[in-house]
């Protein structure tokens, strides 16, 4: 199952992505030890950062964070580099800096001290400090430049959903040499207002992550497969092996494991890869294989004829507290009396009602 990505060789696709989970020696070696092909350090800037408590916020299916780079000093990585038995894994050091020179700096200080690539940080839902350098593509341009310059070992670019599905600036990044990029990042959000006391939960703007986000960052990984010959390493709601598949079969090389780390633990690393690996002996597939053979079943819109659907029943036996389908139904053309009834003059074929039946009773055909 080994991937090359750019010049990095990992074993297999499942690596961890960057956040507390990655955040010392320890966590780290504990990534490796549940399985994961790399690990991506919690960013590491020039000073550590401290960290506000509570940091992480967790309600229905979202997770919400404002924990900003790593908390510890660049001699402290350094130690805790160390420390780390990578055995198979790779290493790679997430770095965050606000000007080329900076960056540079921190490139070769983590390329000396252990790091076998560098994931270059541009963008983060928290704060505003860096919102210069996402607005302007010529700045990551020459950040990009002045790690290349200072490095040898392979470099990843992270990138936000923005500058993901953006085309104009991922064509620039591969350009100037790039050839791995990692998406998404968080999405910036806010938790929730407490409307008994009318303020908000969370005190500031945070990093939205989690199974929330995960159409978001599957749109950027196949946007970044059509739009540039860029290698992908996908994160962003993975938390089942079929969210690892979805990706694979967008393009994605590789994908990183966050979120799902803070909610299920270590654990989930191991179970992923097993279930991945299951998948795939069992129907005899290599991973080339599967890489990007959904893309072609996603056109342009403007590609796509309309066609005259509308919803039909397969067995009214439905149950009569359900009446999910009649309520989204908003021009009455599904009706519940002595059974469910479809009166197909009204009916518009927007297909929801076949998503929303629990039972799946419903379907589409021809008008
Ligand atoms: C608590 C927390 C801290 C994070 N810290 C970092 C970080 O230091 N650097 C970084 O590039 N991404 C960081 N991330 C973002 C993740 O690496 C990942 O891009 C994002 O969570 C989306 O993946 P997910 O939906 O699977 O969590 C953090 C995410 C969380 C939840």
């Amino acid at each position: 199952m080994s991937i090359m990505l750019g010049e990095l060789e990992i074993s297999h696709p499942i690596m961890v992505g960057a956040g507390p989970w990655s955040r010392n020696a320890a966590s780290i070696q504990k990534c490796i030890d549940y399985g994961a092909s790399a690990v991506v350090t919690e960013t590491i800037t020039l000073d550590a950062h401290p960290t506000l408590c509570p940091h992480i916020y967790a309600q229905d299916q979202h997770i919400f964070n404002t924990k900003l780079f790593s908390d510890l000093h660049l001699e402290q990585w350094e130690r805790e580099i160390k420390r780390i038995d990578k055995k198979e894994s790779k290493l790679i050091c997430s770095i965050w800096g606000s000007s080329a020179s900076e960056v540079s700096y921190l490139a070769s200080k983590v390329s000396q001290i252990g790091a076998d690539g560098i994931e270059l940080s541009l963008f983060s839902p928290i704060g505003t400090r860096n919102r210069m350098i996402v607005d302007q593509s010529e700045k990551i341009i020459e950040f990009i430049a002045a790690i290349r310059h200072a490095v040898h070992i392979p470099v990843i670019v992270k990138l936000s959903y923005e500058i993901g599905t953006d085309p104009f600036v991922t064509k620039q990044i591969y350009d100037s040499g790039i050839r791995v990029v990692s998406a998404i990042d968080g999405l910036k959000g806010l938790s929730d207002v407490n409307v008994e006391t009318q303020s908000v939960k969370m005190p500031t703007y945070g990093g939205f992550t989690g199974d929330s986000i995960r159409p978001m960052a599957l749109a950027t990984t196949a946007a970044l497969k059509q739009n540039t010959s860029l290698q992908i390493c996908s994160v962003g709601g993975i938390s089942h092996y079929t969210h690892v598949l979805g990706y694979l079969m967008l393009g994605a090389d590789a994908v990183q494991l966050a979120s799902v780390i803070q909610t299920h633990g270590f654990e989930i690393i191991t179970k992923i890869k097993g279930e991945l690996s299951r998948w795939l002996e069992v129907r005899h597939y290599s991973l080339e294989d599967i890489r990007g053979s959904a893309l072609s079943s996603l056109l342009p819109f403007e590609d796509l004829k309309p066609q005259p659907l509308i919803a039909a029943i397969s067995d009214c036996e439905c149950l009569p507290e359900c009446q999910k389908c009649t309520a989204a139904c908003l021009y009455d053309a599904i009706s519940y009396g002595a059974s469910l009834t479809i009166e197909p003059s009204l009916c518009v074929g927007c297909g929801i009602c076949v998503d929303l039946c629990p039972c799946h009773k419903l379907f589409l055909v021809w008008q």
